[in-house]
Formats: C-alpha cells, structure tokens, sequence
C-alpha cells in the first residue's frame, strides 16, 4: 500500500495529491507546522524561503502514520526557494528508519523553477540515488492545463 505524505500552503499540491491517490489509493496523510506559515503578503515569501533554505525542521501538528502498513511512500510539496519546504524535512526526520525500508516517490509543485534542484536536495537528505517516479507541476490548481493529467497518469503508471 501506499502513503502520499504532503504539505501543501496553497492548495496546488493538495489538488494534485487527490488527483494521484484517485489513481493509485494511496493513503493520504497531510502534515502541517505546528506554528502556520504566513500564507500572505511579503512574509509569506521571506518566511518560507528562509526557513526552506536553512533547512529548519519545524514541530508538526499531530499526524497518522503507520508505517508498516505501506510499503511505498510519495512525497508532495511545493517548491520554496529551490528547496525542500521545511515540514518536509521534519516528516522525514521523526521518520527516516522507517522511511529508508520503502520505496520512494517525490513530486513537486513550483511556479517557475528550481524544481530540480529541490528533488535532489530531497534525494540528499534521504540518501537516494534516485526516485521510483519524480514528477514536476506548474501550480496545477491556479493555472490548470490538460497536459497535468498526462503527466499525474504517466508518474502514477510508474508508481
Ligand atoms: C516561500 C515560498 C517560496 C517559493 N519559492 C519558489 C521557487 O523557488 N520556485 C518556484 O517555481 N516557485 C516557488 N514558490 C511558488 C510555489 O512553489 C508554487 O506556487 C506551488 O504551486 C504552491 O504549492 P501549494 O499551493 O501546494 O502551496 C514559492 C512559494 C512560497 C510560498
């Protein structure tokens, strides 16, 4: 069975993730900071992007996550400063043993760019060559283009 474990502050990748646990049933297991990033304004960019390319690992609001009940997890967030967004550093800090016995997929959510540099730096942090499946969208709910769903079926066959 399947985990997709993400963050989203905007509702792209939460948009995405249903779409991809429609596909494939993966279980959907939101994480949030304990303390809400600033959703608005400049502090939503200065805030985020500081705390994403300081590599901070804030406290997270409760979540369920039973790791032996999945043998494969999917990472979703959203790109901040060509980084990984920080509660997802924190997931996989209060998790890594179990996360390191799975297979791993990642997909990103960006406006722009740095979606590249922010899978690797994921890929780092867990000691990963590489992913089962990797998967870049462009803010799929704000700026929704058909060729999203062929790229979310395309990632999911690989899954
Ligand atoms: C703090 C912060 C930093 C961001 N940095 C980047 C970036 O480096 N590159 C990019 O393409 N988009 C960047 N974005 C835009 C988001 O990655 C993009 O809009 C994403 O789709 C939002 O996903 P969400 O709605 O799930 O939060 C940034 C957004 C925030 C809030």
């Amino acid at each position: 069975m399947k985990a997709l474990v993400y963050y989203s502050m905007n509702g792209n990748t939460e948009f995405a993730s249903g779409k991809i646990s429609e596909i494939t049933g993966a279980k959907l297991i939101k994480i949030e900071p304990e303390k809400a990033y600033p959703n608005k304004g400049m502090r939503k960019f200065l805030k985020g992007g500081r705390d994403a390319i300081r590599q901070k690992t804030p406290k997270l609001l409760p979540y369920e996550f039973d790791a032996s009940l999945y043998d494969e997890i999917i990472f979703g967030f959203p790109v901040w400063a060509s980084n990984v967004t920080p509660p997802i550093r924190s997931f996989i800090d209060e998790n890594m043993d179990a996360i390191k016995s799975k297979t791993v997929a990642a997909f990103v959510c960006c406006s722009g760019g740095g979606a590249e540099k922010t899978l690797n730096s994921l890929k780092e942090y867990l000691g990963l060559d590489s992913f089962k499946a990797e998967l870049i969208l462009l803010d799929p709910k704000d700026k929704p283009k058909d060729s999203d769903i062929e790229s979310i079926k395309a990632f999911c066959e690989k899954l």
